[in-house]
C-alpha cells in the first residue's frame, strides 16, 4: 500500500480521481492524495472541509477478492490502522466512534468514507477515503463544525508531519489488511473494540428509518453495530449517526 502514489495539488475530491483510476485498472494499494479539495465528500452526502496543507486528504484503492458484504469490515480495518498510526506519531489516544469516526477528547479528527466498485458477488475495487484534520488550529474550523471537530495539532500542541503520518498509515494498514485476509475479521474486531468509544454506553443511533435507542453491545462478525433496546430486543444497525444518550 502506498507504492503507487498519485499526487495532486488541488482536486475536487480524491475519491473521484480514485474511482476513475480504479476503472482504468489501477493496481491494489494505489493512493491518491491532494493538498487541497474543493468539494471533499463525507458520509451521508455531507461535505468534508479540506483546506490546503492542513490535513491528509487521500483515497486508497484496494482490490480484495471478497464479496461486497465484507466491505464494512475493511472500513473497520482502516479505522484501526489510522488510530494506531496517530498514536504512534503523536502520542495521543484516539478513539473510534462506530463505524469509523476517529475522535480525540470527544471531537472528530478523522472521517473515513468507503465506496465500492462491485457486482453482486465480487468487489472489483474498494475506494477508502481518509480525511484527517492534522495542522489546523482550533480557530481555523468553520463555525458549523468548530464545536465537534479538532485537529492533531490542536489536541497535541505540536505540528505533525503529514508525510510521516501517511507513511505510518500505509505500514499499519498493509499489516492489518494482510492479517484480515489471512486470519479473518476476528483479530481486527478485538482491536477495533479495544479502541471503541461507546461500547457499553447508552446511545441513540439516528438512522434513515428513525432513531434506535439502547445500549451499544459491540459489533457483529460483519462489522454491524448491535444495540440492546430497553424492551430487551437486540437491533442490528448498518448505517447511522451515533449520539451518546442520557
Ligand atoms: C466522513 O463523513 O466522516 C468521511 C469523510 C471522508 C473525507 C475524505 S478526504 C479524502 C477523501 N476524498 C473525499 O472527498 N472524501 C474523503
Amino acid at each position: 500500500i502506498g507504492r503507487h502514489i498519485h499526487y495532486e495539488e488541488k482536486v475536487e475530491s480524491t475519491q473521484k480521481i480514485a474511482h476513475r483510476l480504479a476503472t482504468e485498472g489501477a493496481v491494489n494499494g494505489t493512493v491518491v492524495v491532494a493538498d487541497e479539495q474543493t468539494s471533499g465528500r463525507g458520509r451521508m452526502d455531507r461535505s468534508w472541509h479540506s483546506p490546503k496543507f492542513s490535513g491528509i486528504w487521500m483515497s486508497i484503492i484496494l482490490r480484495p477478492n471478497l464479496p461486497p458484504h465484507q466491505a464494512p469490515q475493511l472500513t473497520l480495518v482502516t479505522a484501526v490502522a489510522v488510530v494506531q498510526a496517530i498514536e504512534e506519531v503523536t502520542g495521543l489516544n484516539p478513539q473510534i466512534k462506530w463505524p469509523n469516526d476517529i475522535l480525540i477528547d470527544g471531537r472528530k479528527t478523522t472521517g473515513i468514507l468507503t465506496e465500492l466498485q462491485a457486482d453482486a458477488d465480487r468487489i472489483h475495487a474498494i475506494i477508502i477515503g481518509i480525511g484527517i484534520n492534522v495542522n489546523q488550529s482550533q480557530e481555523d474550523f468553520p463555525e458549523e463544525i468548530a464545536r465537534i471537530a479538532t485537529s492533531l495539532l490542536a489536541a497535541s500542541g505540536k505540528t505533525v508531519s503529514r508525510a510521516s503520518l501517511m507513511q505510518e498509515i500505509f505500514v499499519r494498514l498493509e499489516k492489518l489488511y494482510l492479517t484480515y485476509l489471512n486470519h479473518g475479521f476476528q483479530p481486527i474486531k478485538l482491536l477495533w473494540e479495544s479502541y471503541a468509544l461507546s461500547l457499553g454506553k447508552e446511545i441513540i443511533a439516528r438512522t434513515v428509518a428513525g432513531d434506535i435507542k439502547g445500549k451499544a453491545l459491540g459489533i457483529t462478525d460483519e462489522g454491524v453495530l448491535k444495540i440492546l433496546q430497553e424492551d430487551g430486543e437486540v437491533r442490528h444497525v448498518y448505517s447511522a449517526d451515533i449520539h451518546l444518550g442520557e
